[in-house]
């Protein structure tokens, strides 16, 4: 596999991952396993964050801690499913800016069309990790990231929940300078462009649409 993928198998994110996978988990228990597994994700994605020295003083006397450096890191959600795997993150990253990339998948060609996009000013200086849950074919993640290149970020990274192996392949040839982090890596994709075994739709099962 290539150095750029990085699966996550913490034994907590795999465990909760697993529950959320089952078809009869309410939609309160998948919010909520999806908010908690963003949060281990996002631990593990700025990981390798810069910081910095800055002076700071303790009850007792004044002393050098280290802070994270430089702009404000960007969430970038791809709608609607992203808003997920956003919510959990900013939980741990509160100050983080954030993006919104709308993509629907065309039905017919599963290709990925743009009706929005937003994103935080003097994304030149800054760190960027693009969210959406599932990377199916990867259309959508190569388009939003593609999208996000234009405005010319330090780095980007990519996080989704699940990977199938053909949105991987897919993706590393579109962006082979960006890391995917993912908990899990799936079999394959059905005809309709749905991972297997997978979870499902991730939007209708967050947003209990079903
Ligand atoms: N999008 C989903 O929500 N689920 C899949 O399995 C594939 C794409």
């Amino acid at each position: 596999m290539a150095d750029r993928v990085h699966v996550i198998g913490h034994p907590l994110i795999q465990h909760k991952l697993t529950l959320m996978r089952k078809k009869d988990t309410s939609t309160a228990s998948f919010r909520r396993l999806l908010a908690e597994i963003s949060q281990l994700l996002a631990y593990e994605i700025t990981r390798d964050m810069p910081t910095q020295l800055v002076e700071i003083e303790t009850p007792l006397m004044k002393m050098q801690a280290p802070v994270l450096a430089g702009k404000k890191i960007v969430l970038v959600s791809v709608l609607r499913a992203g808003n997920g795997l956003l919510d959990g993150m900013l939980q741990i990253l509160p100050s983080a800016r954030v993006g919104h990339v709308g993509l629907y998948r065309d039905p017919e060609t599963l290709e990925a069309v743009e009706y929005y996009f937003k994103v935080p000013k003097e994304m030149q200086d800054r760190d960027v990790v693009v969210v959406d849950p599932m990377l199916a074919t990867g259309h959508s993640a190569i388009a939003a990231v593609s999208r996000v290149k234009e405005t010319g970020p330090r780095a980007i990274k990519f996080a989704c929940l699940l990977a199938a192996p053909e949105g991987i392949a897919n993706f590393t040839e579109a962006h082979p300078d960006v890391d995917i982090y993912t908990p899990a890596i799936d079999e394959r994709l059905n005809d309709h462009g749905y991972i297997l075994p997978g979870l499902g739709d991730a939007g209708d099962r967050i947003y209990g649409t079903v």
